[in-house]
């Protein structure tokens, strides 16, 4: 089945002429004739232009862990946007929104409000340079940490045939404009290797400012951190003065209300934020030691933005973190995910195929493989192509996941115990008719 895209199609014509490659990221671009228009979203479902109705588990690739156009953040932001939202100066909402995070987030002493992930991992390598006075950092293969320069290294879209051999791993550009000094400045390391990581930092720790890490790969199908893995990263990092960055854009007020910092048990010296943190609106913040952060400003780091902690995204994030801290949001989440995961994973099992589920039940992935997946390269086992074929046949049901299983399945409070059992229904329809 294909579904009509006699309103979708014409906008899309239109947006060819004026968008390059109709879109606003190049990630979701799909093809001339393919890429979706969407037009509403509201709790776990999305609508296109066609008036298609979804269930979604892309959930804008993570930021709603509500639901779409939740009531009580829509309230929050109308209400606060009467007052005007950009002043150039600090706000009551600012600091009661900071009080929140540094209540919720175990270990956090200071933070500063930004737009986007990508800025807040842009300002948190910056301030790990300037607070350590070395320059090199080191992140791991298969995790995106953003759009800068810096971090566009070996990537959840680099081709893993790129990134050289394991025990000598070449830091893979993504794409052209890059300048190629900037590959000087970045070790990739294999995720989950404790002697790699540990070797590299007992080389070059005199250059090291900082370990990046995403506590879970959020951009590899929720890959988990091995037991005691974050632990080493943090003990490398006190050892030889380097700063523990944790991006938890993707994990943060998602995992849980501390993020992976009280998941895993393990604080690191900074986190980045974004995503979960407004529920779709615009917001990141990143933060965490007192003494790290406190090279920021009075003509130490520079951080910056016209727009940081502007009142909508204030508000936005207020009303998340007083719902997520006043009622158990996630919790309830993590005991629906967990059904769902095992749904899949009993689906998978009759059917005969060997898998491997992966990830936290609120940020959950699976891979077609019979080998233990623990890091991007393992990838190369996977069975892109049924996945493929089987996320179409969801998309031809009315569930709408990425097709590519590096990118994981999100829930949102919205997804009830109803709708997952309506996804696994399809999801067992879709495998069979896949492997039929
Ligand atoms: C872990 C991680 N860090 C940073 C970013 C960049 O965030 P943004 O797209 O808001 O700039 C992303 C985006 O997907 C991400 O997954």
């Amino acid at each position: 089945m294909s579904y009509s895209r006699e309103k979708s199609q014409p906008i899309f014509d239109r947006a060819l002429n004026v968008l390059e490659k109709g879109v606003s990221s190049n990630f979701r671009y799909l093809g001339d004739n393919e890429t979706p228009i969407i037009t509403k979203g509201k709790g776990a479902y999305v609508w296109d232009a066609d008036g298609n109705k979804f269930i979604d588990y892309r959930l804008g690739w993570g930021p709603i862990n509500l639901g779409h156009a939740d009531d009580r953040v829509n309230q929050a932001v109308a209400e606060a946007i009467q007052n005007g939202t950009t002043f150039a100066a600090t706000t009551p909402l600012e600091v009661e929104t900071a009080e929140l995070v540094k209540k919720m987030v175990p270990g956090m002493e200071k933070l500063r409000f930004t737009n986007t992930g990508t800025e807040a991992t842009m300002h948190a390598l910056r301030t790990a340079r300037g607070y350590t006075n070395k320059e090199k950092f080191v992140k791991f293969e298969g995790q995106y940490h953003g759009a800068h320069d810096y971090v566009l290294f070996s990537t959840a879209s680099s081709p893993i045939s790129g990134m050289g051999a394991r025990r000598s791993p070449i830091p893979a550009q993504v794409g052209s404009g890059i300048p190629d000094k900037i590959r000087d400045y970045i070790y990739c390391l294999p995720f989950n290797d404790f002697d790699a990581v540990e070797q590299c930092v007992k080389d070059y720790h005199n250059e090291i400012a900082t370990i990046m890490v995403e506590p879970c790969l959020g951009n590899i199908a929720g890959i988990e951190p091995q037991e005691g893995f974050l632990a080493h990263l943090k003990k490398l990092c006190d050892e030889y003065n380097m700063v523990l960055i944790f991006d938890e854009v993707k994990t943060g007020f998602r995992l849980s209300n501390g993020g992976a910092r009280e998941t895993y048990g393990v604080i690191p010296h900074i986190s980045t934020y974004a995503k979960s943190l407004g529920n779709g609106f615009p917001v990141a913040a990143f933060g965490g030691s007192e003494e790290v952060m406190n090279v920021i400003g009075g003509g130490g780091v520079s951080h910056a933005g016209t727009f940081g902690s502007n009142g909508a995204s204030m508000a936005a994030a207020k009303a998340v973190l007083t719902i997520l801290d006043e009622s158990p949001v996630l919790e309830n989440l993590a005991e629906r995910g967990m059904r769902l995961k095992n749904g899949l994973d009993k689906i998978l099992t009759d059917a005969g195929l060997a898998h491997q589920m992966s990830g936290h039940p609120n940020l959950q992935g699976f891979l077609i493989t019979e080998k233990e997946v623990k890091e991007v390269r393992d990838l190369v086992h996977h069975d892109d192509e049924l996945y493929e074929t089987i996320m179409s046949h969801m998309y031809d049901r009315g569930v709408w996941m990425e097709d590519d299983a590096r990118e994981p399945w999100f829930l949102c409070e919205a997804h009830t115990d109803e709708i997952i059992d309506e996804t696994l229904d399809k999801f067992e329809e879709s495998v069979k008719e896949a492997i039929a």
